[in-house]
């Protein structure tokens, strides 16, 4: 918003000078010296042929012609070898504090209003969850709870896979053990698989029969539906419990059983519109374009056995997402390995014109590596159950943190989220990280106990001390003061940013920085014993609102706060 405002008012001055630039300015890291700055008189130099200073002086020149009555700025400069300075006056940054204090949501605007679908966790049924399904449950929950918070109509749906092969090749073991229907529980499923699994890639034959079997209760044998009824139950309730304990929540618990019902009239305007392609007896849509770099492979629809595969039950999704929500947008949280075939999805739906109206989005993530840097795994073994990662975290703050034995059981359990989540939210979601529970445990550093820690030891002043006074003066008393002050200000253009690029760790560094600069403050400037009763109500006033953002805004990151730590 700050930020805004002087650029609107820069490219005025830039207008009327017939500079073809863009106002684009940046936050200072030298708040000594100011609060922003313009560096856009470097490139033009070329242009204009003349130095940027002079450049940066007759923009200056011409700010202070025209806003002569503007108080929002302390200090404009132009300064060698050719930046211009903006430093905000006391006065502003208080006013749009207060404003932000006073109105819902800080004030911020919103954009326009628009139908979300988002589809993330994606976990399979009869396989146990692993840190790669916490991923998309982490940074999918993340991404919706900034899009519901700006405004958006916004639709969950978990997209449970429950009719690939797994399911067949559990069936296969159940079957082979004479297990009952009414016998089976959540650990034979965890059992089963892992051993199917890696029978089927030794035994060819027993592999066509899962395939087989698989194929069968796609086209509706009565005996293995059962069964399939029976492990998604099990299956589904197991993944809700561990969704419940992370606080992630879903619309709708559709799976890609659901949109088999889909495929028929999907199939029907396939094929009226020509789409369909026949392929060595399957059937394929072709999705290469011209201007490819890389050859994108065709979508097999329909394998020549009559087998429908992931392309198709997400296309017969999307199908019935448009039917039932007309969504403006469909946003997937998967790992970015997946990228081909979102491209290969997306392309089928352009084709099908349904991206006139609705607008696709992939939104990849990266890996969760250990220490070693290979895929992460808990000490308990290969398929690591989260269960186990919750409980090697736990262990780990109560490690580091060993006073904090007495920490009531759901305060402990909040910590492990914000353990779990902030070590990841931090990251661009594109890049792999390392996720070293010992480094993410400490209060110390960029981690969860950190930012939580700040937030309860702030609070535990605020709710000491009383002040009375509803709207902050027209001072800022020092350095640290300042810099928490202006730090609260990018506020606005911070959550935007992270709305924009779907990107939450935009938001989570953002949450980190308020902490650091709510710390120097509070080292510096020692409230409990000040005389001047004026600033220390300012003070309190200005750490409440510092705090009230804190809390809104680790609620779209799903951090909650602990009683005490
Ligand atoms: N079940 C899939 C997997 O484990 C993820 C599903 C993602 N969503 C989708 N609509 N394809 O890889």
């Amino acid at each position: 918003m700050i930020i805004n405002i002087i650029e609107e008012k820069l490219q005025k001055v830039l207008d009327n000078l017939g500079y073809e630039m863009p106002a684009k300015i940046i936050v200072s890291n030298r708040k000594d010296l100011c609060d922003y700055q313009f560096d856009g008189s470097f490139s033009y130099a070329k242009v204009l042929h003349k130095s940027p200073i002079e450049i940066s002086e007759t923009i200056v020149k011409m700010w202070e012609s025209i806003y002569k009555e503007d108080t929002s700025l302390k200090k404009i400069e132009a300064v060698k070898p050719g930046f211009i300075n903006f430093t905000l006056s006391d006065e502003f940054i208080n006013e749009t504090l207060n404003k932000m204090n006073e109105e819902p949501k800080f004030g911020i605007k919103m954009p326009k209003s628009e139908t979300i679908v988002i589809d993330y966790g994606g976990p399979n049924i009869a396989k146990p969850l692993h840190v790669g399904h916490l991923r998309s449950a982490i940074v999918g929950e993340s991404i919706k709870r900034i899009l519901e918070y700006c405004g958006h109509n916004v639709i969950s749906d978990v997209h449970l896979g429950d009719y690939g092969l797994q399911i067949g090749q559990v069936i296969y073991g159940l079957k082979k053990e004479n297990i009952e229907l009414e016998d089976i529980t959540i650990d034979i499923l965890d059992r089963i698989y892992p051993s199917m699994s890696a029978l089927c890639k030794s035994d060819e034959s027993v592999k066509e029969e899962c395939a087989r079997i698989t194929k069968e209760l796609q086209d509706g044998n009565a005996e293995y539906h059962k069964y399939f009824k029976r492990i998604k139950e099990l299956s589904s309730k197991d993944i809700k419990r561990i969704y419940d304990y992370l606080d992630v929540h879903f619309d709708y618990w559709y799976g890609e059983a659901d949109a088999y019902k889909y495929i028929p009239k999907l199939t029907e305007e396939l094929e009226t519109k020509k789409i369909l392609e026949t392929s060595e007896g399957a059937r394929i849509v072709n999705v290469i374009k011209e201007s490819d770099d890389l050859e994108v492979p065709p979508l097999i629809y329909q394998k020549q056995n009559g087998a429908y595969l992931y392309g198709t039950t997400d296309l017969a999704t999307i199908y019935q997402r448009i039917e039932d929500y007309h969504p403006n947008r469909i946003l997937y949280v998967t790992d970015l390995r997946q990228a081909l075939h979102f491209k290969q999805v997306f392309r089928v739906c352009e084709k099908l014109g349904y991206t006139k109206n609705t607008t696709f989005e992939h939104l990849g993530f990266g890996t969760v590596n250990g220490s070693d840097g290979k895929p992460y795994k808990t000490r308990a073994g290969s398929a690591p159950k989260l269960d186990s990662l919750f409980k090697e975290t736990k262990e780990a703050f109560l490690v580091s943190n060993p006073k904090n034995d007495e920490m009531d059981e759901s305060d402990l359990d909040i910590l492990v989220n914000a353990i779990i989540k902030f070590a990841d939210l931090q990251n661009n979601r594109e890049k792999d990280y390392i996720f070293d529970i010992n480094k993410f445990s400490t209060v110390v550093g960029k981690t969860g106990p950190y930012i939580l820690y700040t937030y309860l030891r702030i609070n535990s002043i605020l709710e000491k001390e009383e002040y009375s006074i509803l709207r902050l003066n027209k001072e800022v008393y020092n350095e640290t003061d300042r810099c928490l002050r202006i730090k609260l200000l990018e506020l606005e253009n911070t959550l935007k940013y992270s709305l924009d690029t779907r990107l939450p760790s935009v938001l989570a560094n953002y949450l980190y920085e308020i902490c650091v600069n709510m710390n120097a403050f509070y080292e510096k400037n020692h409230i409990n014993n000040l005389e001047d009763k004026n600033k220390k109500e300012n003070w309190l006033f200005l750490l409440n609102l510092a705090n009230k953002i804190l809390k809104e805004m680790l609620d779209l990151l799903s951090i909650k706060i602990p009683k005490k730590m």
